[in-house]
């Protein structure tokens, strides 16, 4: 999207900057690989934008934003170990293209290279980055180990759902954005309000990524389409489907859980799904934390000039298909 490449720019210049060594190549040869192939960098652009939002310069906050996009990097190599993912990005998964092992070690890396990073913002903010960012990194796993723990079960709920996002997705979205905050001296209240708008688009962004994990154009969305089905993930579609199914529907859902052949039932679970109207119904509820998440940017007492960015941010992140 044009608007954004004045952020991006910022962004991959900071990432390109990150020096890491030669050897061991085993170590350092992943991350280069995994950094440079792209993403949309969707969370530092936010971290930007939240500090902008409240008139001081985006470029202030670009060791913090360049942070939260590794310390996602990170997440990324792990989730597709636990997710046995073979690609990302359009490419092998750092598992698939070295192994387990390797993925393991180059992602803790990774992870205390996030930490390098924030330590370069201004000592006076540090203390309140610290805070939010260590609550958050800690929130992901907790949601991470959630999302695992429901592959395995057929009780899960909609809000226990929506809470296992909330951790593993919307607050590292909110973080982001109340890291640039902070970096702008904007007041707890304000603060607070964006972490808000933060946390339902980053539901509203998880519901389109299960939704898209079905759906999407394979040559566009750059990881294998049907995922979620083969590994009983109890994405919003999953149980959308289980709560609007009739008996007959639900009896074929639950065989469809233990079928071998993956091609055929990523196949007849969709079918199955557009039966029922599955993706129509995640579609609303996306929409309903789209909304929420607005209202939440309208209590803050700015200029409406100032959060045009970030409705235009939102705006993209909701019709993407990648
Ligand atoms: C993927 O995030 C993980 C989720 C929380 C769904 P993104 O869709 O932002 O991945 P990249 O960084 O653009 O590849
Ligand atoms: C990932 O959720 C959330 C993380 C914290 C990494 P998913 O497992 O749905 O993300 P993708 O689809 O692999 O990007
Ligand atoms: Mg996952
Ligand atoms: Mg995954
Ligand atoms: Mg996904």
């Amino acid at each position: 999207m044009h608007a954004l490449d004045k952020y991006s720019a910022l962004i991959e210049q900071e990432i390109g900057s990150i020096d890491f060594p030669v050897s061991p190549a085993n170590l350092y040869d992943p991350l280069r690989y995994f950094m440079t192939l792209g993403g949309k960098r969707m969370r530092p652009i936010l971290t930007l934008m939240g500090t902008e939002l409240f008139g001081s310069d985006r470029a202030e906050a670009v060791h913090a934003a360049v942070a939260v996009e590794v310390f996602h990097n990170f997440t990324l190599i792990h989730d597709d170990i636990m997710d046995e993912a073979p690609l990302r990005r359009n490419k092998e998964t750092v598992h698939t293209k070295w192994n387990q092992n390797i993925a393991i070690l180059s992602g803790d890396v990774l992870f205390v290279k996030a930490y390098q990073l924030l330590a370069m913002q201004r000592g006076e903010h540090l203390p309140a980055l610290l805070d939010i960012f260590n609550r958050t990194a800690i929130e992901v796993c907790e949601g991470q180990q959630m999302d695992m723990d429901f592959e395995s079960r057929n009780d899960v709920s909609i809000p226990e759902y929506v809470e296992m996002i909330r951790l593993k997705t919307s607050v590292l979205l909110g973080c982001a954005l109340e890291m640039g905050a902070i970096i702008a001296n904007a007041s707890k209240e304000d603060r607070h309000l964006l972490y808000e708008f933060g946390q339902h688009i980053g539901i509203a962004f998880q519901i389109q990524d299960d939704i898209l994990d079905l759906y999407a154009d394979p040559d566009k969305f750059g990881k294998q389409v049907g995922g979620d089905v083969i590994s009983n993930k109890k994405t919003l579609l999953n149980l959308k489907a289980m709560e609007l199914a009739n008996g007959e529907q639900k009896s074929q859902l639950e065989r469809l859980s233990t079928e071998r052949d993956a091609v055929m039932k990523v196949a007849h679970t969709k079918k199955i799904y557009s039966e029922i109207g599955a993706k129509e119904s995640c579609e609303a509820e996306m929409q309903e934390h789209y909304n929420f998440a607005m209202q939440a940017l309208t209590q803050i007492p700015l200029p409406e000039e100032n959060k045009k960015p970030l409705i235009a941010l939102a705006d993209y992140l909701m019709v993407r298909n990648s």
